[in-house]
């Protein structure tokens, strides 16, 4: 299938059984972060919302998950799935390469699967730099283009790992832990 960065061409509903299917990277990413309970997140991309929901799960009624999408229909997709358990997020409907200042500053910052999607992924790293308390962290997920391309964006519409690690460097932050996933995925654990 042909690639948009705006995913006009898939529709929200197949954007969201792609994210059930991939559904275990999650507990590896809210692992790798040290989500916890009272923790708050600031969830970039939100989509669909399917790891949204498990963040919110993991950081309970004492957290706090802004979920930030610059696609109405994508949030609010997500927002049918959310009930009276889900109390703790908070849906910001805006461009991530824009001001973030509705959020204030936060524990965590996921942004997973979004850069390879943005005209601009510097400037949500510098954000999101911005947003971060001193002794949080970011987690960026991205698939990697030295792969096999049986999932996901084609090989050439990929973020390389090197061009990432310039990307987050340049901003200011250190990589404090990267690897590989499954479903072609990379990771990289971000602090200030
Ligand atoms: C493929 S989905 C990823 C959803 C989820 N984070 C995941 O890991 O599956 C990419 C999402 O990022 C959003 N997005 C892309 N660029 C953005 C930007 N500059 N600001 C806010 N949202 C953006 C898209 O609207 C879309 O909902």
């Amino acid at each position: 299938m042909e690639f948009h960065k705006d995913l006009s061409n898939v529709g929200w509903e197949k954007v969201k059984r792609r994210q059930l299917q991939r559904e275990s990277l999650v507990y590896e990413w809210i692992e790798l972060v040290g989500m916890k309970q009272g923790s708050s997140v600031l969830d970039i991309g939100t989509g669909p919302g399917v790891f949204t929901l498990k963040y919110s799960r993991a950081v309970g009624n004492k957290g706090e998950i802004y979920a930030l999408d610059q696609s109405k229909e994508a949030l609010d997709l997500f927002l049918k799935d959310i009930d009276g358990n889900n109390k703790n997020i908070k849906p910001i409907y805006t461009n991530a390469e824009g001001s973030l200042d509705p959020v204030g500053k936060v524990d965590i910052v996921m942004i997973t699967d979004v850069l390879h999607h943005a005209d601009s992924p510097v400037d949500i790293i510098r954000n999101v730099y911005q947003h971060i308390n001193g002794n949080g962290c970011a987690l960026i997920a991205e698939f990697d283009p030295e792969s096999e391309g049986h999932i996901g964006p084609p090989l050439k519409n990929r973020i390389s790992k090197e061009e990432m690690k310039e990307l987050v460097q340049t901003v200011g932050f250190q990589i404090v832990k990267e690897g590989k996933q499954e479903y072609e995925h990379y990771y990289m654990l971000l602090k200030k």
